[in-house]
């Protein structure tokens, strides 16, 4: 029989961390800084160590083997973009992989070309393309609007021009947590002559990706946020990619998948993201009498389950925030198509260190500060080391932990 309903009880025993005894009793809403790991991923990790660690692809036995299940990733992961396995490359983060996209752009840059960059972004997203000025772009900020931390899009209207080279902005902010209008944003970036650069690390956790539909020429994640190893994902378009330089070795140059990735990843942690994808089958086999025809269904009904839940979670703390004083950033409805449940906010009776130092007693754990959004914390007028205190959620959480939260935040604030 379907389960319509997340079974979240379900959801838990497949992750270990929910019974070892050191992480135990704690409620984890850090979730954005990096999520735990299902026994999927752990089995593959743990295989990859035990029997194959050896130099994949060179020699029989345990060397094909390990090539065996790091080429099982490389065809499985793809389809968490829906893209095509030439499209993707795997590098050691995402802040690396926007880094050796942005030298891999520098070749294709004039002298005046014009880069926009939010300050509504994770600094991964922004650093390395604003140093591009060093090789004569024109940066430019589309900046939020400091009570709310939202971007407008018309604004990014009057930031374009037929100098437009590249704009890079983020699917969800980390701390903001609204969902950008990506297609949108790809349309009039494509009728000015731009590319679109889309992080979404923040994002990626919530909701299946779909680039064909957001129309964006590059998308990147972080797997070790989605339940996987500590590795980035980087979509790039077939296009772009053959527009811009070659950062890998030059024998490789005509390999897609290593033109952007000058560092081989590790080896058993690009097998294990393959567990996320059995971790979701695992979910689709409990919830759904019939199997998913593609990976993209079996992702898409599975996020469809993880949205609704998320939904369910993140409004009780919403609503008791909504009745304290406290600002939330970005939208304050518990709305999935709109937010992630990544809830930042700050009290103007209780600094946030002490609001994260009380929700720690309770064991909930969180954290405060600008979660590397520096400039999106100082925009909307805080202290960038003492921030926000944010509340990042995952499917796994229960309603018990969030009641937990709720009842320590009502104290607090
Ligand atoms: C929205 C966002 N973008 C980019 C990054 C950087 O990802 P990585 O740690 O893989 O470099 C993070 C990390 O927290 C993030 O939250």
């Amino acid at each position: 029989m379907t389960i319509s309903e997340l079974d979240v009880a379900w959801v838990r025993t497949q992750f270990p961390a929910f019974s070892d005894p050191q992480s135990a009793g704690w409620a984890h809403f850090e979730n954005a800084g990096g999520s735990y790991v299902p026994q999927q991923v752990i089995d593959i990790l743990t295989s990859f160590f035990t029997s194959t660690k050896v130099q994949p692809y060179v020699a029989a036995g345990p060397s094909q083997r390990g090539g065996a299940a790091m080429d099982r990733a490389y065809e499985m992961m793809p389809a968490t973009f829906n893209a095509a396995p030439d499209q993707v490359h795997f590098g050691p983060s995402t802040s690396q992989n926007t880094y050796v996209l942005s030298h891999a752009v520098r070749s294709a840059l004039r002298h005046g070309d014009e880069v926009v960059v939010t300050n509504q972004d994770h600094e991964a997203n922004v650093g390395a393309w604003r140093r591009l000025s060093e090789v004569g772009a024109v940066i430019k900020e589309w900046q939020v609007d400091p009570d709310t931390g939202l971007l407008d899009v018309s604004e990014l209207s009057s930031l374009l021009s037929d100098r437009t080279r590249l704009v890079c902005v983020t699917h969800a902010s980390n701390v903001a947590a609204a969902v950008n209008p990506i297609s949108e944003i790809a349309d009039l970036v494509h009728a000015a002559g731009g590319w679109l650069v889309v992080d979404g690390v923040a994002h990626a956790p919530h909701a299946a990706i779909d680039v064909t539909q957001l129309g964006c020429d590059a998308y990147v994640y972080s797997t070790y946020k989605t339940f996987g190893p500590h590795l980035g994902l980087m979509f790039t378009a077939d296009d772009f990619r053959d527009a811009i330089g070659n950062e890998g070795h030059y024998f490789n140059a005509a390999k897609p998948t290593s033109r952007l990735t000058p560092a081989g990843p590790d080896h058993a942690s690009v097998a294990a993201t393959a567990g996320i994808i059995d971790y979701y089958q695992a979910v689709h086999d409990h919830h759904f009498d019939s199997e998913a025809t593609t990976t993209k269904d079996l992702i898409s009904d599975v996020f469809g389950l993880f949205a609704a839940h998320e939904e369910r979670l993140m409004a009780p703390i919403l609503e008791l925030l909504s009745s304290k004083e406290a600002r939330v950033v970005g939208i304050v409805e518990a709305d999935h198509d709109r937010r992630a449940p990544t809830i930042a906010f700050h009290s103007t009776r209780v600094a946030s260190d002490d609001v994260w130092r009380g929700l720690g007693d309770q064991k909930i754990a969180c954290s405060h500060g600008n979660f590397y959004a520096r400039r999106l914390v100082e925009a909307l007028g805080l202290d960038p080391d003492i921030g926000v205190v944010r509340l990042s959620l995952v499917h796994y959480n229960d309603v018990e932990e969030v009641g937990r939260a709720v009842a320590a935040l009502d104290r607090l604030l």
